[in-house]
């Protein structure tokens, strides 16, 4: 099986010249190592969290220091702007309003948080090409996260699974709701029935929109080989952090989700799990 030598391909455990060739043969092993090893199931997810006792870092400064500044908090930087109001007011809640939002707030959302805001003209060895670059950025320009929407209240919207082409400009619907097979609410831990019982109870139910961030390691693992999967997590945080920003701008609420598990959430978006996987999810109402 596959799996088996995820477990053996560490560095102490086998020789440079094996992990490098080991690589080039199976591009995603790498990504693939951490990734599978990760992953949630539901039939053994009670030992794979075990959620308590477990440590909280200290808040003191743990470190001798020769020189200290004081740093003025919010009020006293007084900056009144918009953006500082966005910063302070964001917040992660489940909380959601139940209510459709408008076409127009879902466009604000995909625009502001991902939207391309430059062309820019790239000349490399007498060869130039044009890179469209974003609100987010990311590892090599490659932008190798997609962005998937479940939508359950947009008005005017059918419900279903979309896809964000920033890149066009265009919102696809791929999945409809009714070729949907695996329940949105038994995708998040604590919302499947058979849950592990010490999780809170949180919902989708009452999103208007769910943002479902997958990573594909190709790009990433052609051009950045082993660092890849840190360049695909560092880049899903950040269109994260700007779709909860965005939605604080709309006074909607939002939260980064993780919780979920990775088989279902997979098949539900109709990825193979490997070479592409769901990192992260947002909704947002
Ligand atoms: C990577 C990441 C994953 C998270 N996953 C979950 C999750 O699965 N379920 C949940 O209820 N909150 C999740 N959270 C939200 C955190 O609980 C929250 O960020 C934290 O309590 C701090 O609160 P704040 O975001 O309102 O500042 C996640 C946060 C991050 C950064």
């Amino acid at each position: 099986m596959l799996s088996k030598k995820w477990f053996v391909n560490s560095y102490n455990a086998i020789k440079v010249d094996d992990r490098v060739n080991e690589f080039f043969k199976e591009r995603f092993w790498l990504a693939s190592l951490y990734h599978e090893n990760s992953k949630y199931y539901p039939d053994v997810f009670y030992k794979q969290m075990p959620l308590r006792p477990y440590s909280i870092p200290e808040e003191d400064i743990k470190q001798s220091y020769y020189e200290e500044y004081e740093i003025p908090s919010f009020e006293e930087l007084n900056d009144k702007n918009t953006f500082v109001h966005v910063l302070k007011n964001r917040r992660s809640s489940w909380d959601f309003e139940g209510e459709e939002i408008s076409f127009k707030e879902l466009c604000k959302l995909l625009q502001y948080s991902s939207g391309i805001t430059e062309v820019k003209k790239i000349t490399n060895n007498n060869h130039s090409f044009l890179i469209n670059k974003r609100t987010y950025p990311s590892g090599g320009a490659l932008y190798a996260i997609e962005i998937y929407i479940y939508i359950q209240k947009v008005k005017g919207l059918k419900s279903g699974l979309y896809l964000f082409s920033p890149q066009h400009n265009k919102l696809v619907l791929i999945k409809r709701e009714k070729d949907i097979t695996t329940p949105l609410n038994s995708i998040g831990i604590s919302t499947d029935e058979e849950r592990n019982p010490i999780v809170s109870e949180d919902s989708f139910e009452k999103a208007s929109a769910v943002f479902m961030l997958s990573a594909n390691f190709k790009h990433q693992t052609d051009k950045y080989g082993l660092r890849a999967y840190r360049l695909a997590l560092m880049e899903s945080g950040h269109i994260a952090q700007n779709i909860m920003l965005v939605s604080t701008f709309l006074q909607k609420k939002s939260i980064p989700f993780t919780g979920f598990y990775d088989d279902r959430a997979n098949l539900f978006l109709g990825l193979d799990g490997v070479s592409e996987v769901v990192l992260c999810m947002i909704p947002v109402g």
